[in-house]
C-alpha cells in the first residue's frame, strides 16, 4: 500500500484541504511564513489520518474528527519546528529547516503561534460536544502535549549525559513520540463519543505504534537514503542522541567498549569519523537486525491492539496504515 492508494487519498485530501487552504499570509510575514512553509512541505500526515480512522473505528463519521485531525497535524508540525532547533537539524521533509531559513528566534515564535492556532481547532467542538466531552478533549490534548515536552526534556538530558539504559530510553520515547499518537487516536474517538473501553484500546494502540515508529525512526537515521528520508543521515550520532541502537549497543558490549562509546557521545561535538566508528560497532554487534526485530514485535503488538475493535473499513485502513509504516523508507 502506498500513500497514493485511494483509501489513503480519501483521508489525505480532506486533511490537506483544511490544512493548506489558508488565506493570504498576513502580517507579520516573519511569523506566519515559517509556519506555512513547514506545514506545506508535506510529511506523511500519519497522525491526522489516524485521528480520522479512530473516529471510524469507534463507529462514528470520520468527517466529525476533521478539526481534531488538523489540530493534531499542526501540533506535530509545531513540535518539529522546535525539535529541529533542539537537534540542530539542517533538513526536514527534504528542505532546509525553519530555523536554518529564518533563524532561531523567528522559528521559536512561529512554532509557538502554530501551537496556539492548533488549539483553536478544538474550540470548534464547543457546539458539537457535551461540556464533559469537550473538557475531556482538552484534558487529553494538554496532557498529551505535556507528555511530549517531558519526553523531549529526557531526550536532551540523556544526550547531555551520553548514556542511558534501554528502559530509560523507552520512557523517553513513550513521551516524545507515543504521546502524540495516543492523543491523535483518543481525540478522534472522543469527537464521536467513543466508550471508555474503546478509548483504552486506542491508548494501547497509540503506545505500541509510537514505540515502533520511533525506534524505526532511529534505525532510519542510520540506514536510510537521504533523498527518501529528507533528513540528515547519522544526525542522531552527530548530535550524541540516545537512540534504541545506542542503548542496545551499550548494553551488549564489554565495559571498556561501553566506556569508549560513552566518551565519544559525551564530547561537546562529534565528527564524521566518530560517526563511522559507532556505525562499525553497531554492525559488529548486529544491532541493526536486533533493532529490526524489536520494531516488528511492537508493530505486531499494535496489530493485536486493533483486534479489540469490530471489523470495519476503518479497521482495514488502520491495518493498511500499519503495513505502510512497517515498510516505510522515510
Ligand atoms: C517525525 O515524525 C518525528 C518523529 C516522531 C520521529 P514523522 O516521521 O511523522 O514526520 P513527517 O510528518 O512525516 O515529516
Ligand atoms: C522527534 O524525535 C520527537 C518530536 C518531534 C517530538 P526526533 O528528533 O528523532 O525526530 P526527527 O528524527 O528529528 O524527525
Ligand atoms: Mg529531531
Ligand atoms: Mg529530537
Ligand atoms: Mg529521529
Amino acid at each position: 500500500m502506498s500513500m497514493s492508494s485511494t483509501r489513503f487519498s480519501f483521508y489525505l485530501e480532506q486533511i490537506d484541504e483544511v490544512l493548506l487552504n489558508k488565506p493570504e499570509i498576513q502580517d507579520p510575514i516573519s511569523l506566519f511564513e515559517p509556519q506555512h512553509y513547514t506545514v506545506a512541505l508535506g510529511g506523511k500526515r500519519i497522525r491526522p489520518m489516524m485521528t480520522l480512522m479512530a473516529a471510524g473505528l469507534c463507529g462514528g463519521d470520520p468527517k466529525r474528527a476533521l478539526d481534531v485531525a488538523v489540530c493534531i497535524e499542526m501540533t506535530h508540525t509545531f513540535t518539529l519546528i522546535h525539535d529541529d532547533i533542539m537537534d540542530a537539524a539542517d533538513s526536514r521533509r527534504g528542505k532546509p529547516t525553519a530555523f536554518k531559513k529564518w533563524g532561531t528566534p523567528k522559528a521559536i515564535l512561529a512554532g509557538d503561534s502554530l501551537f496556539v492556532c492548533a488549539m483553536t481547532y478544538i474550540n470548534r467542538y464547543s457546539n458539537l460536544l457535551s461540556v464533559n466531552a469537550l473538557s475531556d478533549m482538552y484534558k487529553v490534548y494538554f496532557n498529551g502535549v505535556q507528555e511530549v515536552c517531558i519526553g523531549q526534556a529526557y531526550d536532551l538530558e540523556m544526550a547531555e549525559k551520553g548514556r542511558a539504559s534501554t528502559e530509560e530510553y523507552m520512557r523517553m520515547i513513550d513521551g516524545k513520540t507515543s504521546a502524540l499518537l495516543r492523543t491523535a487516536l483518543v481525540m478522534g474517538g472522543i469527537s464521536v463519543g467513543a466508550s471508555e473501553n474503546h478509548v483504552s484500546h486506542l491508548n494501547e494502540l497509540g503506545t505500541s505504534l509510537g514505540l515502533a515508529f520511533q525506534i524505526q525512526d532511529d534505525l532510519l537515521d542510520v540506514n536510510a537514503d537521504f533523498e527518501k528520508l529528507g533528513k540528515t543521515i547519522g544526525g542522531d550520532i552527530l548530535e550524541g542522541k540516545m537512540t534504541f541502537l545506542i542503548t542496545s549497543l551499550l548494553e551488549r558490549v564489554d565495559k571498556s567498549t561501553a566506556q569508549y562509546v560513552h566518551q565519544i557521545l559525551s564530547k561537546p561535538t562529534r565528527n564524521h569519523s566518530d560517526v563511522s566508528e559507532i556505525v562499525d560497532l553497531l554492525d559488529k554487534q548486529n544491532i541493526l537486525s536486533y533493532t529490526h526485530e524489536m520494531i516488528e514485535g511492537l508493530y505486531n503488538r499494535s496489530v493485536s491492539a486493533l483486534q479489540a475493535f469490530d471489523d470495519s473499513q476503518y479497521k482495514q485502513d488502520l491495518h493498511d496504515l500499519i503495513r505502510f509504516l512497517r515498510n516505510r523508507e522515510y
